[in-house]
Order: C-alpha cells, then sequence, then structure tokens
C-alpha cells in the first residue's frame, strides 16, 4: 500500500532487573502481547520489542504520523500494565519513568523517550535503531556529527554524488526550549561550537538538504529538566537511514569504534565510555555501567520491521570495548574525583543537592 510510513521508537524504564541493570523477560512478553493485539486490530503495521539495560524499547511502525494521540497513548497504556508486572515481580524501580498521573494527548514530557520519523519508504530502506542505557539525550551528538558531517568517518562526503552537499542538523536547546538549524560543511564550526555542550544542546534531527529528507532523529527528553530532580537518566534512542542518499550502514556505524566519554554510569553522576554491545551484552553491571550502546538493523517493506540484526555483534567492535574497559578502569580510579564524577553544575540534577543541603549551616564566612 502506497503513503508514507511512521516509526516510532518509544521507551521507559518501568522496572529493572537485577537493580537497575537489566530487564526481565515477563515485561517484554507482557508488552509484545498488547502490541500483538494492536496489530492484529489493524491499529499499527508492525512492532518489535527490545531493550537496553533496564529501558523496555517499543519500535512501531504505523500511518498516523509523528506526535500521535493515539500511538503516543497506546504505548502509555503498554508501559503502565508493563509496571504492573514489574510491580508483581517486584521490580526495582517499578514505573520509574511515568512521571505523570495519567496520560494527556502526547508522551512527550510526560517521562519515555520518544524518537519518530514520517517517511516515504525508499525502494529498499535499511534503518538502524540506536538505544542507549547509563546515558543522556546528547549521547548521539559527536557520533551523528561523524555519520553525516565528518568526511574522515563517511567516506560517501567525498566520493558519494548523493551526499557530497552534506547535511542540515536540526539543534535543541533544551534548557531553553529553543531550535536552530545548521548546513554541513558550509556551517560545520557554528554547529560545533553548540553540540560539542551536549548537556544542553542536542541534534534532534538530520536531513538531506534539497529536496529536504529526514535522515536521523534522537530523542532529546532530559527526564532531570522534566521532573526538575534526578530520577534516573535520559538513556536514549535515536533512528538512522541508512544508504543511497544517506551514509551508508557501515558508514553510520563506524562512530561507535570510538567510544566517546558521555554523562551517566553510577547514579547518574559520572562520566564513563559508551560501549558497543550486542543485545545479549546490554546488560549493564559495573559500577552500573559503564554506559552501553544496542545498535539494531531493520529493512522496511511496506513498515513491516524485517529484522532485527544485532549489529555491534561483531568482532570489529572488540577493540572499541576492550578499550572502553581500559577506560573505564582508568576513570574509576578517580573514585568520587572530576573528572570521573560529574561537575558541580552537572551534580545539581542528581541526588547530590539532599546531601549539600545537610551541610548548609557548617559553612564559615571567611574575611
Ligand atoms: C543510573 C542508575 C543507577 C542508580 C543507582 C542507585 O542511571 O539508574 O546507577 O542511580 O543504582 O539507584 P537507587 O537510588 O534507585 O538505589
Ligand atoms: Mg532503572
Ligand atoms: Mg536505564
Amino acid at each position: 500500500m502506497p503513503g508514507k510510513i511512521t516509526l516510532s521508537v518509544i521507551k521507559a524504564d518501568i522496572g529493572g532487573y537485577v537493580g537497575h541493570s537489566s530487564m526481565h523477560v515477563e515485561i517484554k512478553e507482557a508488552a509484545g502481547k498488547l502490541l500483538q493485539s494492536q496489530k492484529g486490530a489493524g491499529k499499527i503495521i508492525d512492532f518489535h520489542v527490545s531493550h537496553c539495560g533496564d529501558d523496555l524499547e517499543l519500535i512501531i511502525t504505523h500511518r498516523n504520523g509523528c506526535e500521535n494521540p493515539d500511538i503516543h497513548g497506546m504505548a502509555w497504556d503498554i508501559f503502565e500494565r508493563c509496571t504492573e508486572v514489574a510491580k508483581s515481580l517486584k521490580l526495582y524501580g517499578a514505573g520509574q519513568d511515568l512521571l505523570a498521573d495519567a496520560f494527556s494527548g502526547n508522551i512527550k514530557g510526560m517521562g519515555p523517550g520518544v524518537a519518530e520519523m514520517e517517511i516515504e519508504e525508499r525502494t529498499s530502506e535499511p534503518i538502524l535503531i540506536f538505544m542507549a542505557d547509563k546515558t543522556s539525550a546528547g549521547a548521539w551528538n559527536l557520533p551523528l556529527f561523524r555519520m553525516f558531517a565528518d568526511p574522515f568517518n563517511t567516506a560517501g562526503l567525498v566520493i558519494s554524488p548523493a551526499l557530497h552537499d552534506g547535511f542540515r542538523f536540526e539543534v535543541h536547546d533544551v534548557k531553553s526550549s529553543k531550535r536552530i538549524f545548521f548546513n554541513t560543511p558550509e556551517e560545520m564550526y557554528d554547529l560545533l561550537v553548540f553540540i560539542g555542550a551536549p548537556g544542553r544542546y542536542m541534534v534532534k534531527a538530520v536531513y538531506c538538504k534539497s529536496p529536504e529528507e529526514i535522515g536521523a532523529v534522537s530523542s532529546t527528553e532530559r527526564l532531570s529538566l522534566i521532573a526538575g530532580k534526578y530520577v534516573g537518566k535520559d538513556d536514549p534512542v535515536c533512528i538512522v537511514r541508512a544508504q543511497g542518499d544517506f551514509p551508508a550502514v557501515g558508514e553510520v556505524l563506524e562512530p561507535f569504534t570510538m567510544p566517546h566519554i558521555v554523562e551517566g554510569w553510577m547514579r547518574g553522576s559520572h562520566y564513563g565510555p559508551l560501549m558497543p554491545v550486542s543485545l545479549s551484552e546490554a546488560n549493564p553491571s559495573r559500577f552500573d555501567g559503564p554506559p552501553r550502546v544496542v545498535g539494531l538493523g531493520f529493512q522496511l517493506a511496506e513498515g513491516k520491521l524485517v529484522g532485527p540484526r544485532d549489529m555491534f555483534d561483531d568482532p570489529s567492535f572488540d577493540r572499541a570495548r576492550d578499550l572502553c574497559n581500559i577506560i573505564a578502569d582508568h576513570l574509576r580510579n578517580h573514585g568520587p574525583f572530576e573528572p570521573h564524577r560529574l561537575p558541580m553544575e552537572e551534580m545539581e540534577y542528581t541526588t547530590l543537592p539532599g546531601v549539600l543541603e545537610k551541610l548548609e549551616g557548617r559553612w564559615e564566612g571567611m574575611k
């Protein structure tokens, strides 16, 4: 059937097994059953349920467009029902990311993370979905820059006529709720001024310049800004289209061979390397980490999700994983000292203010 397809990836931590390290199989089964009944009723085209660490990931295709109240409401309902399962198993932090009491039209701003794109499916539509745990929403800035703007990563920017004009980046300032667009390569340095500070400025989407066509979209929800206090990390997701007018699959994966340092890890209060892993290894345990990223590959066929392929299940990422462990050891040796621990400004959004409050009266003025 012709017409546009919407791909929605909606995620939430609704309870961890054990602690915050992974997901219980009964949660995934419950989500799968609920989505299967929606598919049977013709409300969605297809779905895949996955996880990264303690985050439940709903990958859904449909024809309703982005920010659709029926699709968002369905996801909210699934998270609530899975929370009931989590409570019955006394899983850890059941319902953790459901920050609102009831659904009100759009799941954005209610706790769960969302990345959605509406596309005209190409003759062949390879899609990569990245899902991270124990890190925050700006974690995609560096890899998205490398994929779509760095010729040392993406050979196609130099040698393919389809990519040679570069791309357009949509950047959100999540602290002041503003956005700005930059064209690369011409405005690459302006872009880097902002996205090099991923705690505040986030690459929301990347587009082909002309005709404008979406190539990537990420979730930019910052839980701490929604809740006004620490309630767990954002654990963001990102969708990337590959091949043809977009970077090749291998160019999309290549940035993850350099494990960049992201914020998150233990108590959401530490910097650590982002480790690319297969699904079977997406269970962060050491010091509740280090932060993980999983990459699932699909071919879309009239909205049907053909896949997934577990893209980091490949020995060519072993060196990145080894390097992560070396960096992790070195950072861990700093214990409670920066730069392992986040700078004070970022600690405002952790549980540290509770400790500071207790000590407030002990500070004496000095001449
Ligand atoms: C990080 C994370 C964990 C918890 C830590 C303490 O995103 O989820 O590192 O912060 O395990 O958890 P609570 O405070 O729930 O005991
Ligand atoms: Mg958790
Ligand atoms: Mg998590």
